[in-house]
C-alpha cells in the first residue's frame, strides 16, 4: 500500500471488486483498471498498456498527463487550491483571458463550470434570462447532459424518456433540416441549441450551409444561437471552436471534456451582446472557476496553440480516413479532425471489443451501431496513428 493516501496501490480485481461493492454501477465499463497514462497510451494495473483512441472519455486532449498540464497544476496545489468567486484570483484571471483568446470576434466573457452539463444549464438559462423569452429548439439525436434542463433538450434515447416530465418549452427539429427549424421559431424562442457533430447520436456532422442557415434563422427572429462543443471543443474537430470552420459565430458555446486534459471544468463562451444584460445574482456555481481547474484550461490552450494540435488533429484524422478507408467493411466516415466516425458494415460494438483484445480503446455511439468512434487525443503521431490501422485492418481481416 502506497504512504500517499488515495494513492493506493490496489490490484486491477481487487479494485473492480471494490467498486462493484462500493459505487453504483450506472456505466457498463471496459473490463480493465486503467492506472497510469502518457500521451496516447494508459497502462491497466497488471502492466498490460494500450492506446486510448477514446481518449479518456474525450477527456485527455492533450493526451493524459501532458507534462506541461501536471507541472502547472503541481506548481499551484502548493499555492491556493481552491478560493470561490467570491474573491477575485490571479489565475482564473488567467484562464478567462485565455479563453477569449480563443473566441470568435464578439465573445469577451465566459461563465466557468464544472462540467458540460453545467455549461448547458448556464446556457439555456442564461437565454432565457436574457429575452424574456422560453422556448429552446435542439435537434433530434442529441445529447446535451444528464442534468434536468440539459436532458430537456437531449433528444437521444432513453436519456430523456426515463425522466419524463421534463422541463416544459424544449421541442426539436430533425437534424439539417432548416425549414423545420423555421417553422418552430417564433417571438417565444429563446435559442436554439445543437452539436455541431451529434457525437452521441452517431457522428451526424452539421455542414456549413445549416450552420450558416440557422445563423441568419435566429438572427431574423430575435433566437440567440448555441452550440454545444463540449466534444468538438476547444480544437478537437482543428479549429478552436466549430463555427470557424464555415465563419459562423454563435451567441453560446458551451464545453467541457478535453477543456482541462483530465481536470474537470466547464465552461459557457457568451457573445458580448447578451452578456452584457447579465446582472448579479443571475448564475452561480462554487467550485467553477477553481484555482486547479483554471491553470489547466490555461495550460491546455497553450499546448494546443504552441504544439500546432489544430493543425495536427486535421492531419491525423485525414491520415486515419485515408488507411481506414482502404479496409475491408468500412463504408465511410463521419465527424472532423479527430472527432471521427467510421462507419463499418459489422456492429462497432463488436470491432471496438476485438480492438480491446488488441490493446486499443474506442467507443461505440448509441445513436447509430455502425459508428465507430474515436476520440483520440490531439497529441496523436506517426507511431499511434499506424499502431491504430495495424490493429483495425487485423480486426476487419485485411
Ligand atoms: C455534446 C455533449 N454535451 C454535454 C455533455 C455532458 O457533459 P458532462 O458529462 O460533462 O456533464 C456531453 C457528455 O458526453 C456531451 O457529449
Amino acid at each position: 500500500m502506497s504512504a500517499v493516501p488515495g494513492v493506493t496501490g490496489l490490484g486491477g480485481e481487487e479494485a473492480r471488486a471494490l467498486e462493484a461493492r462500493h459505487g453504483i454501477a450506472t456505466y457498463a465499463q471496459f473490463p480493465l483498471t486503467i492506472v497510469r497514462g502518457a500521451g496516447c497510451w494508459v497502462w491497466d494495473a497488471d502492466g498490460r498498456r494500450l492506446l486510448d483512441f477514446y481518449g479518456g472519455h474525450a477527456v485527455a486532449l492533450t493526451g493524459h498527463c501532458h507534462p506541461r498540464v501536471v507541472a502547472s497544476l503541481r506548481a499551484q496545489a502548493g499555492r491556493l487550491l481552491f478560493y470561490s468567486n467570491a474573491v477575485s484570483s490571479d489565475v482564473r484571471a488567467a484562464a478567462l483571458r485565455d479563453l477569449a483568446g480563443t473566441a470568435p470576434a464578439g465573445m469577451s466573457r465566459s461563465f466557468l463550470c464544472n462540467s458540460g452539463a453545467e455549461a448547458n444549464e448556464a446556457a439555456i438559462k442564461m437565454a432565457r434570462r436574457t429575452s424574456g423569452r422560453r422556448k429552446v429548439v435542439s435537434l433530434e439525436g442529441g445529447f446535451h447532459g444528464r442534468t434536468m434542463g440539459a436532458l430537456s433538450a437531449t433528444h437521444l434515447g432513453h436519456y430523456r424518456s426515463d425522466y419524463a416530465p421534463l422541463v416544459p418549452d424544449h421541442v426539436f427539429a430533425p437534424f439539417g433540416d432548416l425549414d423545420a427549424v423555421r417553422a418552430l421559431l417564433d417571438d417565444d424562442t429563446a435559442s436554439v441549441m445543437l452539436e455541431p457533430i451529434q457525437s452521441m447520436g452517431g457522428m451526424r456532422t452539421a455542414d456549413a450551409t445549416y450552420l450558416r442557415g440557422l445563423r441568419e434563422l435566429c438572427d431574423e427572429h430575435g433566437a440567440l444561437l448555441h452550440f454545444d462543443e463540449v466534444q468538438t471543443g476547444p480544437g478537437r474537430t482543428g479549429a478552436w471552436w466549430y463555427g470557424d470552420h464555415c465563419g459562423v459565430a454563435p451567441d453560446l458555446i458551451s464545453t467541457a471534456k478535453g477543456l482541462g486534459s483530465g481536470v474537470p471544468v466547464g465552461a459557457l463562451l457568451v457573445a458580448d451582446r447578451v452578456s452584457e444584460k447579465i446582472a448579479l445574482g443571475d448564475q452561480g456555481t462554487t467550485f467553477g472557476g477553481g484555482m486547479l481547474a483554471s491553470v489547466a484550461i490555461s495550460a491546455t490552450i497553450a499546448i494546443i496553440r504552441e504544439e500546432g494540435l489544430l493543425e495536427n488533429a486535421t492531419r491525423r484524422g485525414r491520415e486515419i480516413r485515408e488507411g481506414a478507408g482502404a479496409l475491408p467493411g468500412v463504408t465511410g466516415f463521419r465527424g472532423r479532425g479527430l472527432l471521427l466516425g467510421i462507419v463499418l458494415e459489422r456492429p462497432a460494438k463488436d470491432v471496438a471489443a476485438m480492438l480491446r483484445e488488441k490493446n486499443v480503446l474506442t467507443g461505440a455511439t448509441p445513436g447509430d451501431p455502425h459508428v465507430l468512434r474515436l476520440l483520440a487525443p490531439l497529441v496523436a503521431g506517426d507511431a499511434e496513428v499506424g499502431a491504430f490501422l495495424t490493429a483495425l485492418a487485423e480486426v476487419l481481416g485485411a
